[in-house]
């Protein structure tokens, strides 16, 4: 070809949460059953999707007007509905004007990174969440840009790291933080994300608030959004999604809240950009769109909510009581989200160890995946083929530390007993220790 059509930053867009699905299916077709811990899918997972939700939504199946293209914001009437809800919570006030549509969140960081200056990066978090770190190297051609979520104290954030990473690269033009986090279920309470507002209004930065599960929060602080403390001056975004609080990820729904950005020209004209690039796409799904007025006003929603929020806190104590006191490990119990992540502890692993895996072709299958790899994806790899259970690989997150992530997402509580007893068992042996 005479001319290279190859994105620079084509090698960046790495989604491993997916990617292990491709070893996982090979194994299912070798005789081993697999269990999926690898994504954030509580609907594939078996959770049933409520009646009245799944009613409301066929009511608006039979109008017409659900299956028209409808405005490339988003529908006027839910982006009226949404602005009012942010307004109520009393922080900074938006109009429907501030809202943007999208094709799930999925589309918003696509076109966030697709189209911002290229030399302009987004500090985001280690370990992070693969969406954003591989469209923010794609958008740059260089590694994404991290600060440190510090394990021993709960995952929060490292607020020097931030601010000397922000103080001393100057490339920096925004903060991204996720909360409740995706995969270490950390919840900033409002003082840690004032500060990192702080820092943004110091250095002149945007902040980007991803509230994926804003509403799968089952931390003592209930729910946390940025309108609520991004205050008058720092120009920002929160990135909302119906995909894991309904749930209904099959949706494609996720929308974007502006916050001040009549505060800076560049911002405002950034905004513009994301919409007349949504303008060149006509629009994103009418139908979920027009489902979230009705949902989010009905009397069972908070009940819902609470609902779930409250099997999650569940099934995240029951996770670490099962973990907590094998050696070589650490783990955090999560306040929010939908995942648990277990980190090795510095210089236990090594490049030797093994599960025995005893389907034959199975172990052939794996055996040559094993060679030169990140030493927490040899112990993914030798789970997945062992036992069947499919996990992420930390180090696939953007982070340094050896460790995986697993959801707690399994609907059968004997299921989810055993997925957790299974690994800690995986892990014990692959240590080396014997179960007392
Ligand atoms: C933190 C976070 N942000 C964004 C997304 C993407 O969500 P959506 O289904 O709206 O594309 C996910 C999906 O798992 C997520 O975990």
């Amino acid at each position: 070809m005479r001319r290279n059509i190859v994105h620079p930053g084509a090698d960046e867009l790495i989604y491993e949460i997916r990617q292990i699905v491709g070893v996982g299916k090979q194994l299912e077709k070798l005789g081993i059953p697999i269990t999926w811990e690898n994504i954030g899918d509580p609907i594939q997972k078996g959770e049933k999707v409520v009646p009245w939700i799944k009613e409301i939504v066929s009511n608006l199946v039979q109008k017409d007007v659900t299956w028209a293209y409808t405005a490339t914001q988003g529908a006027e009437d839910t982006r009226k509905f949404l602005a009012e809800k942010v307004n109520e919570r009393g922080g900074v006030q938006i109009t429907p004007d501030d809202i943007l549509f999208f094709n799930g969140l999925g589309d918003a960081v696509a076109k966030i990174f697709g189209f911002m200056r290229r030399e302009a990066r987004i500090l985001g978090p280690s370990p992070a969440y693969s969406t954003y770190s591989s469209a923010e190297a794609a958008h740059s051609g260089y590694e994404h840009l991290t600060y440190e979520l510090n394990p021993d104290n709960n995952w929060m954030p490292d607020i020097q790291d931030i601010e000397n990473k922000v103080r001393y690269n100057d490339s920096i033009a925004g903060i991204l933080l996720i909360n409740p986090d995706n995969p270490t279920g950390a919840v900033y309470n409002k003082d840690i994300m004032r500060e990192i507002v702080k820092i943004c209004e110091k250095y002149d930065c945007i902040l980007i608030c991803d509230e994926t599960y804003a509403h799968v929060n089952y931390s003592d602080s209930g729910s946390i959004h940025l309108s609520e403390v991004i205050g008058d001056k720092v120009c920002g975004m929160a990135l909302r999604s119906i995909s894991k609080e309904l749930p209904w990820p099959g949706s494609r729904c996720g929308w974007i809240e502006v916050f001040n950005r009549k505060n800076d020209a560049l911002f405002e004209r950034y905004i513009k950009t994301l919409l007349d690039a949504k303008m060149l796409e006509v629009c994103s799904t009418t139908l979920p769109q027009m489902a979230i007025p009705e949902i989010y006003a009905s009397p069972k929603f908070i009940a819902h909510l609470n609902e779930r929020n409250r099997k999650y806190k569940e099934r995240a104590r029951k996770s670490v009581s099962i973990l907590e006191g094998t050696k070589g490990i650490k783990v955090v119990e999560p306040k929010g989200g939908f995942f648990l992540t277990v980190l090795f502890e510095p210089g236990v692993l090594n490049d030797k160890m093994s599960l025995q895996i005893t389907n034959p072709a199975a172990r052939e299958y794996i055996q040559p995946m094993l060679k030169n790899i990140a030493n927490d994806r040899r112990f993914v790899l030798n789970l997945l083929a062992s036992t069947g259970i499919c996990v992420v690989p930390i180090s696939s997150f953007c982070c340094k530390k050896d460790g995986f992530r697993v959801t707690l997402l399994e609907e059968n509580p004997e299921k989810f007993d055993w997925v957790f007893t299974t690994i800690r068992d995986s892990i014990q042996t692959y240590l080396g220790q014997v179960r007392s």
